[in-house]
């Protein structure tokens, strides 16, 4: 009996977004798509050695799989930190090495660190050493105006003989001088090739690739050439094309799944959150705000839901006057057949 060979675990995933991919934001995710592997925010190990672990690690059960980003470079400091993260239960230990901020830089981590592929390795090494959760990275083709194939192929070379196997190529160069974080995720151009190029020499190696991926055929595409994908902002801001993931890319059952009976189960959330530690309607809320995406009536149910003034009230009555904006939800085929009915 031969039996089909597993689907690799960064098939696809959401790329780690700070302050959009929080706990609370991935809690919704994983309404919308049971498979799909989702990154946290950026951690740095400054924060973790330094603030509340609690608050930067706490996560829910039904996250999983989930994986934890970390930014830092100080190998022994990484180390400790991916330590934690596996002690917290992440399935998976991630290194930035694709950021470009300001920030970032004076640290002395992110996509600058691709120009130091020993000090990563080094980082890497000291990760694989501490836990037993994968350890991967997500890195840039190339910094500033390196346009070589040769600095990416060297930088996953080197970081991969450290104990490596699992690379996310955003397939964009980050420019460390004179873009914004929001410029850079836009103007320096995709390569996807370079990607496609880094699955050809280092086969055993999985290769994601991330960057400007929107839709369902982009992600077959890809799929085609390289071991995963990874979506960022359109995942984020239009969340309901991950209800269609499971089925098209892990060949799970077709999702059942309703725009309403995601939006009651936020609510349900919503309420547990503020009864366990205090934490407002709209901190949760405002990462839904795309679920209804394209339906008549969503900018109004947008608004209700980003509405500062009724912040005091509790999310139950802000659900029934947002819910008051939209229609019934109908799939298309049974608006269809009414159609059909109607004309006859
Ligand atoms: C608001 C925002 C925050 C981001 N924060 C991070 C981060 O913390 N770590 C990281 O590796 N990439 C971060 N990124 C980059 C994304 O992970 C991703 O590489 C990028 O958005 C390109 O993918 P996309 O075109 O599918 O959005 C961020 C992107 C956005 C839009």
């Amino acid at each position: 009996m031969s039996s089909e060979p597993a689907l690799s675990p960064w098939r696809l995933s959401v790329a780690p977004m700070m302050d959009w991919t929080d706990r609370h934001c991935r809690y919704f995710h994983r309404l919308l798509t049971r498979k799909t592997l989702l990154y946290t925010e950026m951690v740095t190990t400054g924060a973790l050695m330094h603030g509340s672990v609690q608050r930067h690690l706490r996560f829910n059960e039904e996250e999983h799989p989930v994986a934890l980003q970390l930014g830092g470079s100080e190998p022994a400091d990484l180390a400790a930190a991916a330590r934690l993260g596996e002690q917290w239960g992440y399935d998976e230990i991630n290194l930035n090495c694709g950021c470009p901020s300001d920030r970032v830089q004076r640290g002395a981590f992110g996509a600058c660190l691709m120009a130091e592929p020993g000090l990563v390795a080094d980082g890497v090494k000291a990760m694989v050493d501490a836990v037993t959760v994968p350890v991967t990275v997500k890195h840039r083709i190339g910094i500033d105006r390196t346009e070589s194939y040769e600095f990416v192929r060297d930088f996953v070379g080197t970081v991969s003989e450290a104990g490596c196997s699992v690379f996310m190529v955003h397939a964009r160069n980050a420019w460390l001088q004179g873009l914004s974080p929001k410029e850079n995720r836009e103007v320096p151009p995709l390569r996807y090739e370079l990607a496609y190029q880094l699955k050809r020499d280092f086969p055993h190696l999985t290769i994601g690739v991330n960057g400007g991926i929107t839709t369902n055929e982009q992600i077959d595409t890809h799929l085609a050439q390289v071991d995963g994908v990874m979506v960022g902002r359109e995942a984020y801001h239009h969340p309901w094309l991950m209800t269609s993931w499971d089925e098209r890319f892990f060949g799970a059952s077709p999702s059942l799944i309703t725009r309403e009976g995601v939006e009651e189960q936020m609510v349900a959330y919503m309420e547990r959150a503020h009864a366990e530690d205090g934490c407002p309607w709209y901190a949760i809320a405002r990462h839904m705000l795309g679920l209804r995406h394209g339906l008549r009536g969503a900018r109004l149910w947008r608004q209700v839901w980003s509405d500062h003034r009724l912040k005091p009230l509790p999310p139950r009555e802000v659900w029934a006057m947002a819910q008051a904006h939209m229609e019934p939800e109908v799939s298309e085929d049974v608006d269809d057949a009414l159609r059909a009915v109607a004309l006859l």
